[in-house]
């Protein structure tokens, strides 16, 4: 009886010991990932240096990301400003659009049955190649599993969303023909996209800024971290 109890004793302690193992190295995976996700967003703002180190170095933002929650979020409450029975189709552009997260968003927004409202045109503005080519790819890997649900369900999808990514200077790119123009900025700079926008943005057009709020403008809505703005029509004299 005695050597079964010990018996037991022992497998009880290996198994806890056991059940140690498998939390200790399912953190140290969580550990890794999360070393694995830091060091390629330092790397590919390393990449950026040499960027930086030019004449548009007091201008220059750093590569952070916005959650496809976020996105979500922004979408949803701006469909309750866009007018629903717009007949022109909707331009949407997201000045910085680093890995193409918050461009990809729109487009999956966009083609989804159920959203209130559709781009036809969305746009990403990067300066980063690296990060234009991760955008790039994202595009492919959506087309292409698109394709195959199509073809495996028998049924194409009605909508189409044209995607881009340029390998531009945002502060050299006119962003007048769009309807919804979203950027990730820095404290900074929001006075010098508020002078931007106001020059090239028509009246009715959306701007989405994700953190900082726009300097001397009033949102039409906000949310966790992110303002919409409206460019006002001109008064009438
Ligand atoms: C804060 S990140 C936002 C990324 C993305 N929009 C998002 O929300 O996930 C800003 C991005 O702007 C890019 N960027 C910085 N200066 C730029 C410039 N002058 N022209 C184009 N892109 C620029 C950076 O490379 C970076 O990817």
């Amino acid at each position: 009886m005695a050597n079964e109890a010990d018996t037991v004793e022992d497998w009880l302690q290996k198994l806890d010991g056991a059940s140690k193992l498998e939390t200790h190295s399912t953190a140290s995976k969580l550990g890794v990932f999360a070393k694995l996700g830091v060091a390629a967003i330092l790397g590919v703002n390393a990449l950026m240096l040499p960027f930086l180190l030019g004449s548009m170095r007091r201008r220059a933002i750093p590569f952070v990301t916005t959650s496809d929650a976020k996105s979500r979020s922004i979408f949803e409450q701006l469909s309750r400003h866009i007018e629903h029975n717009r007949t022109s189709p909707l331009k949407f552009i997201d000045v910085g659009s680093g890995d193409g997260r918050v461009v990809m968003a729109a487009k999956r927004f966009s083609m989804a049955p159920e959203s209130p409202f559709r781009f036809s045109h969305c746009v990403g503005v990067e300066v980063n190649s690296i990060l234009l080519g991760v955008s790039r790819c994202s595009n492919m890997w959506d087309i292409f599993r698109r394709w195959v649900g199509a073809r495996n369900s028998h049924q194409g999808s009605s909508t189409q969303v044209s995607v881009s990514f340029v390998r531009k200077d945002m502060w050299a790119y006119d962003v007048g023909k769009f309807d919804v123009v979203m950027v990730f900025g820095d404290l900074r700079l929001m006075p010098l996209f508020r002078d931007k926008f106001t020059k090239e943005l028509r009246a009715g057009s959306f701007v989405v800024s994700n953190r900082f709020s726009i300097p001397g403008w009033t949102p039409v809505a906000s949310g966790d971290e992110f303002f919409i703005y409206r460019i006002k029509k001109p008064a009438v004299e």
